[in-house]
């Protein structure tokens, strides 16, 4: 392991803003807060440009930023730091924890920018839109949480715009191309690390916001299924 990552690793144990797989925080986020704001949890967040970008411009909100990797969130956390941004906060722990973390109803809002796709069909279960994953969101947001996905991945899109179909779930806002539109809010022009690398070379930016506002059975999951290897099939 390179040098400046373990100086990160150590530093973050340090950071007052930084949490590394908390023990006893799910339903005491106010406390650490220290105030009631509602909470918008930034998943799969690298460097946190979301979580630090909107804690900028939402001073009467909580974020927090998650992700696995240390030497990523030490680069959001220090901005925040610096920047005396006393809203903003991470966790350094695996997405699939997420319910050990929060009790239900405490986190208000979801973004998820910018994850892996995970492109081959036979990892369609570790696409952090796959109904696996939205149902542990959704015992964190309850019935009235809202998800915004920001991904370059047209892939990734359309298997959300699938799932929240086959779930009959409210669709708040769906752009194909975000920079086709003449103008969109100030939250969506926060760009993050892995946007500007253009990895899918889409030169599409997607965005969707829903509403994980129905059941989410999972006897349902085998028809996703089905419908891809069908689509795969063609
Ligand atoms: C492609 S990067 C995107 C990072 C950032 N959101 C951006 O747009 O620059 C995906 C991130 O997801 C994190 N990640 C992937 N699977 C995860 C999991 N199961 N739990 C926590 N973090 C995860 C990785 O560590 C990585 O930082």
């Amino acid at each position: 392991m390179g040098q400046k990552k373990l100086q990160r690793f150590a530093e973050i144990k340090n950071f007052s803003n930084v949490l590394e797989y908390p023990a006893g925080m799910k339903g005491q986020w106010k406390n650490f807060f220290k105030n009631s704001n509602p909470i918008t949890l930034e998943l799969a967040c690298g460097k946190g440009e979301y979580a630090v970008g909107l804690g900028r411009i939402h001073g009467d909100r909580n974020f927090i930023g998650l992700d696995i990797k240390g030497n990523r969130l030490w680069v959001g956390a220090k901005k925040a730091l610096d920047e005396g941004l006393t809203n903003i906060a991470f966790i350094r722990t695996q997405i699939e924890k997420i319910n050990d973390y929060f009790a239900e109803g405490e986190v208000s809002e979801i973004w998820i920018t910018f994850p892996d796709p995970q492109l081959r069909i036979s990892k369609a279960k570790k696409r952090l839109t796959h109904p696996r994953f939205l149902r542990l969101y959704q015992a964190i947001v309850g019935s009235n949480g809202v998800i915004n996905l920001k991904t370059d991945s047209p892939d990734l899109y359309q298997f959300t715009k699938q799932v929240i179909n086959l779930f009959e779930l409210d669709l708040l806002e769906d752009f194909e191309d975000i920079n086709a539109k003449n103008e969109i809010g100030d939250d969506l022009k926060i760009k993050t690390h892995y946007e500007k690398l253009d990895i899918a070379r889409s030169n599409r930016i997607h965005y969707l916001k829903f509403c994980l506002n129905k059941p989410l059975p999972v006897h349902a999951d085998e028809q996703l299924k089905q419908l891809l290897i069908e689509e795969e099939i063609d």
